[in-house]
């Protein structure tokens, strides 16, 4: 059985003080679900939020790391630094590190080998563009997204992987993809994840949908079989649609 997992990614809001507050909201309001939760705020709240879930069943992940394991990259967070405050789950790949910061797959095959070797657990983000879409496209991005990140890897590195599908064009935009949209490419990704390793791969893999997901739509979305959760942005800000989104499962 594959999980279900509900992952909130702060971006680049909440300071320390915010991060305690949310925290302690979700920490009373969290309902008791099947689901995996998790939460991503900014690097320099990590060790905050750490020790305001201790006693909690949520988890924390980072938004973000370095491929090295030290050394002169300025700026930069390595693995090691993560696991050292306990920090142990890491979102790769997100649509916003790709096109402001110009991630490429090579660079976050490297990131993905990095975290993998030090036990992490990743949250493997990819989608296509609009235009991809448009054009017909996106079943071919997403294949080659996969490809060139992933498909290096052995089959057992799976394990360790979460994969969130986030078509770009319903990131922070109000626009979702609809239930069919969604279920249509995840079950396309698992059929490419059993042609290049086993249906037991494919079929252990939690493949989380993100963009623009919301309390009004959540359910139906998590509904779909090839469904297992969510990436959620915006939604994850505030403590009662998270946990609205949470119920959906
Ligand atoms: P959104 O963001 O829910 O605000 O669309 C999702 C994401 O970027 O992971």
């Amino acid at each position: 059985m594959r999980a279900k997992i509900v992952a909130g990614n702060w971006k680049m809001n909440k300071n320390a003080q915010e991060t305690e507050s949310l925290l302690a909201e979700l920490f009373a309001k969290l309902p008791d679900t099947e689901a995996e939760v998790i939460v991503a705020p900014t690097f320099v709240n990590l060790a905050t939020a750490v020790s305001c879930l201790e006693n909690s069943i949520i988890q924390v992940a980072a938004q973000n790391m370095h491929f090295a394991e030290n050394g002169a990259f300025t700026g930069e967070i390595s693995t090691d630094m993560l696991l050292n405050i306990n920090v142990d789950v890491v979102i790769l790949g997100h649509s916003e590190r790709r096109s402001h910061f110009g991630e490429t797959d090579d660079l976050l095959s490297k990131k993905v080998q990095t975290a993998l070797e030090k036990n992490m657990r990743i949250i493997f983000c990819f989608g296509e563009e609009l235009e991809d879409r448009k054009s017909d496209n996106h079943f071919g991005v997403v294949e080659s997204q996969l490809k060139n990140a992933l498909f290096s890897l052995d089959a057992s590195a799976f394990k360790n992987i979460v994969l969130a599908y986030e078509p770009v064009w319903a990131i922070g935009t109000g626009e979702t993809a609809s239930p069919e949209q969604a279920q249509e490419m995840h079950a396309f990704i698992r059929e490419t994840i059993a042609s290049k390793y086993d249906s037991s791969t494919a079929n252990n893999v939690s493949i989380l949908y993100g963009g623009s997901v919301k309390p009004a739509n959540a359910k139906e979305i998590f509904s779909k079989p090839d469904v297992d959760g969510g990436l959620i942005g915006g939604a994850s800000l505030n403590s009662d649609d998270f946990i609205a989104i949470i119920r959906g499962i």
